[in-house]
């Protein structure tokens, strides 16, 4: 049974049953920040196990693509040693909520197992959770299964609930015990049944993991009852196909078949069977779905994964000795293989393959430099010996080897690396940032009052703060006095602390009573809910407990706010010109402009550019009212308003509506959209594989822009005697007379040189009945030597010429021989004798050669040398 009938017949099993047939969700967790990854196909039913969301079924079935890349559940490491790890599989799974449990789960897989796809009952065995009597006799009894081959799992795992027959998304979440399906591959297969001191063998697979979803875990490790039971099974889809495909390894299956076939091409490899090629096969899988989902290779987070899986296929093919882009050209295959069920990798095919192209490129740079500092570092480590951690961090730091990758190679000669040392490199080196400045960070400060109360969205100005408490370089203190740097914390503040891209506002603390100033240069976070407000105390004391008056620079406050309101409506036209694959990747909003990064390849077109300007700005120009409201989450999404990828928002959030564009923020903004004035673009470029980067500028900022502007050209108009309107076209004038000017210079440049070679034919001499014309010239091109050579040959007739042209750190030789002398003086050997004494080089024909050299002091030397070298040869 080919893959794509497995995945068939297992969805139209379930929907026989009841089960709604559900698409995958994508690999990024939508809202959940505790997981980086979709890595089970209860993912996407999370809230509604934890009562949290309805859903209009009660029993639901898909085939969900996962990823077990960094975080929990990580298979990274085991790709390519193992026949069965991947990080991207697809995962078959039923749900029930608040529905069926044990026993309809149970007998459901069975029904499935052995009637849909034929399973020999005797191949199967089972396992569940120790104290699971249920489940075991449901197995006994209502199955059938002898008693023998159901095995009970205790917490094999060091601690409570911690067992392989019991079941958890990650860290938090739901989670229960869980029952599992094993298949017997035969005693010819190495290995033990679950729970044997062989089970690590390769003879016992688990196919299927049925969970019975019944708590909550929460970050104190304490579980809460879901308010119904649920059930949650997976079973890998390449795991079945290799048991119904009677093959051993997962690797073996028509699924992988294909793109294995193309990674041998893509490396010129010629014996399948080589582990590279697997794992190639399985990360190109990851990356380009990962990609689908609108991940970008980056430096942290989800981007940290997936260029780390790209660098390991990367590492791969160097293997198999590629040294050129080939990952990159598996896209297509991949596409073909997986495209029907999965149409996004057609639809996306070429931005994958570009992203991936760019990636590629990037490490080859210093993948083979790299690689060579490893191998001669490895070659002096016998096995069992530890990689030092300075050479980890050369390689992470100057040649992008991510420490995993490092560790995967090491591995291959049996050393194991040193994370301590490396950890202490890469804080010695923060250490030398910090110290120089570029690295900033916010004190540590550990504050126990309250929070600040935020009441800056319509105020600038808060006359009734109380200060709650004041630093001095991290350390709490009672008062401050003029001259130093301090942190202060408010009660209430109207100074908006730096989040979501827009800057910190500044401005002033003050007390007219006690003549007190403070002028405030930034202000943060110290935790999500209390202020810092960081400046230097200019006059007076400040006390813990004292009330100040906050005010807010207002012009400041005016511009950001500006720049952060075009910020959304920037965000909305890209959509609407580029397509719905925008999506913010970071922004810098602050009183010189807005700086916005989104996905895209490629740069943007001029049009593009025009078109965007013109939505933004008749957005701005429709003057409408601004408005924000107070929502509850899910309802928020509801009404249309757009989050960002894979942000963590509350429960209430904060939804702008800003012309047409409705995005959750918690940031300042306009009161009515013509507040921003006009939208300039100034700057569109690339930051990164995938990622572009505009600047634009609004309120007072473009106005001063469009100032600016419109001097300069008058500036320019003026000087060419012309006006703004006629300048593109004076200009061009002026160029094409310029033009005109170099030629006719060049050309009276000429005729002064054929003018001068008349002067120059004194410096003839005769050698032993040769004549020889050796001599220096001046106020020639270096590109009309070749001319005057010829000229002069022309005006003696017979003979040898030379002539030395010096400029600034060099002298340029011409030599010609006259036709009728070429059999015994050659041109080009003649140069390349002068240009030596001259510390250079020369050569060319018989009867014309160049050459030159830099020792310009040796010119006079190398021009006596032409007759002495002319006697040689008569
Ligand atoms: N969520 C369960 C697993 O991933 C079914 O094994």
């Amino acid at each position: 049974m080919k893959a794509s009938e497995i995945r068939h017949n297992f969805l139209k099993f379930f929907e026989s049953k009841n089960h709604t047939i559900v698409t995958s969700s994508p690999l990024i967790p939508a809202n959940d920040p505790t997981l980086l990854f979709t890595n089970a196909g209860m993912v996407q039913f999370k809230d509604v196990f934890l009562g949290k969301e309805k859903r209009a079924y009660k029993r639901a079935t898909t085939s969900q693509k996962c990823v077990r890349a960094g975080g929990k559940h990580n298979d990274l490491e085991n790709v390519g040693y193992t026949a069965r790890h991947h990080t991207f599989f697809e995962m078959l799974g039923n749900f029930s909520f608040g529905d069926y449990f044990k026993e309809d789960a149970i007998t459901f897989a069975w029904e499935l197992l052995t009637t849909v796809f034929s399973l020999p009952k005797e191949k199967l065995l089972v396992t569940v959770y120790a104290e699971d009597d249920e489940a075991f006799s449901i197995w006994k009894d209502k199955v059938g299964v002898p008693e023998e081959k159901i095995i009970r799992i205790g917490d094999n795992k060091g601690s409570r609930y911690a067992s392989d027959n019991f079941w958890q998304m990650g860290d938090t979440g739901p989670c229960g015990p869980c029952t599992e399906i094993f298949y017997d591959h035969g005693p010819e297969i190495w290995g033990g049944p679950p729970g044997s001191p062989e089970e690590d063998g390769d003879r016992f697979i688990e196919i299927w993991n049925l969970v019975f979803m019944q708590f909550d875990r929460d970050s104190d490790g304490v579980l809460h009852p879901l308010p119904k039971p649920c059930v949650d099974t997976g079973m890998g889809l390449e795991r079945i196909a290799a048991v119904l495909q009677g093959v051993h390894s997962n690797y073996e299956i028509d699924l992988f078949q294909n793109l294995i076939k193309a990674a041998a091409e893509a490396t010129n490899t010629k014996d399948l069977n080589n582990n590279s090629l697997k794992v190639i096969a399985d990360h190109i899988r990851a990356c380009s779905f990962l990609i689908t989902d609108g991940v970008i290779p980056g430096n942290e987070g989800r981007g940290y994964v997936l260029r780390r899986i790209i660098r390991r296929a990367l590492r791969h093919g160097h293997k198999l000795g590629q040294d050129k882009a080939f990952f990159y050209t598996l896209v297509p295959a991949l596409a073909k293989e997986m495209g029907e069920a999965f149409p996004e990798l057609i639809e996306w095919n070429e931005r994958i393959s570009s992203i991936l192209r760019q990636e590629e490129e990037r490490f080859q740079e210093t993948l083979d430099h790299g690689m060579k500092i490893l191998e001669s570092s490895l070659s002096s480590l016998k096995e069992g010996e530890n990689l030092d951690g300075q050479t980890l961090f050369t390689l992470y730091d100057t040649y992008g080897f991510p420490v995993d990758l490092t560790a995967d190679i090491a591995r291959e000669k049996g050393v194991t690396v040193d994370l301590d040392g490396f950890n202490k490199a890469m804080d010695k080196q923060k250490e030398t940032a910090r110290a120089s400045g570029k690295f900033k960070v916010l004190e540590n400060i550990s504050y126990s009052g309250g929070d600040t109360q935020f009441t800056g969205y319509d105020l600038c100005r808060e006359i009734d703060s109380e200060v709650q408490a004041i630093y001095v370089e991290g350390t709490s203190v009672d008062q401050a006095v003029a001259g130093e740097e301090v942190c202060i914390v408010l009660d209430k503040t109207p100074f908006y602390a730096e989040s979501g891209g827009q800057v910190g506002d500044i401005g002033v603390l003050l007390n007219a009573n006690t003549n007190l100033n403070i002028n405030i240069t930034d202000t943060r976070k110290i935790t999500p809910t209390v202020y810092g407000h960081y400046g230097s105390v200019e006059k007076g004391i400040i006390k813990v407990g004292e009330k100040v008056e906050a005010f807010v620079n207002p012009e400041h406050r005016v511009l950001v706010t500006a720049h952060h309101s075009v910020t959304h409506l920037l965000h909305m036209a890209l959509r609407e010109v580029l397509g719905d694959h925008v999506q913010q990747k970071g922004s810098l909003v602050d009183s010189e402009k807005t700086r916005f990064d989104f996905s895209h390849t490629g740069p943007m077109t001029a049009e593009e550019i025009k078109k965007v300007e013109l939505i933004v700005n008749s957005q701005i120009l429709s003057g409408r009212k601004t408005q924000s409201e107070i929502m509850n989450y899910e309802d928020a999404l509801k009404s249309g308003a757009i989050g960002l990828f894979g942000e963590k928002y509350g429960d209430v959030v904060r939804v702008m509506q800003i012309g047409d564009s409705r995005e959750l923020c918690g940031g300042t903004h306009v009161d009515n959209t013509g507040e921003i004035g006009l939208f300039k673009i100034v700057s569109e470029t690339g930051v990164a594989s995938g990622i572009r980067r505009i600047e634009a500028i609004a309120g007072y900022r473009s106005v001063e822009w469009a100032q600016n502007s419109s001097s300069n050209l008058a500036e320019i108009a003026f000087l060419l005697k012309t006006n703004p309107i006629d300048l593109a076209q004076k200009v061009k004038a002026q160029l094409d007379q310029m033009s005109l000017l170099e030629k006719e210079i060049s050309h009276l440049k000429q005729k002064l040189v054929s003018l001068s070679s008349g002067d120059l034919l004194s410096h003839m001499q005769e050698i032993s009945g040769v004549k020889v014309l050796a001599c220096e010239v001046h106020d020639v091109e270096s590109k009309a030597l070749r001319d005057l050579v010829d000229q002069l040959k022309g005006k003696i007739g017979s003979g040898v010429v030379a002539i030395f042209l010096k400029n600034e750190e060099k002298v340029s030789i011409a030599t010609g021989v006259s036709k009728d002398l070429t059999d015994r003086f050659k041109a080009g050997e003649l140069v390349s004798h002068l240009s030596q004494i001259l510390g250079g080089k020369g050569g060319g024909r018989p009867d014309m050669a160049m050459g030159g050299g830099t020792d310009v002091s040796s010119l006079a030397k190398a021009l006596e040398e032409v007759k002495t070298w002319v006697e040689s040869k008569v």
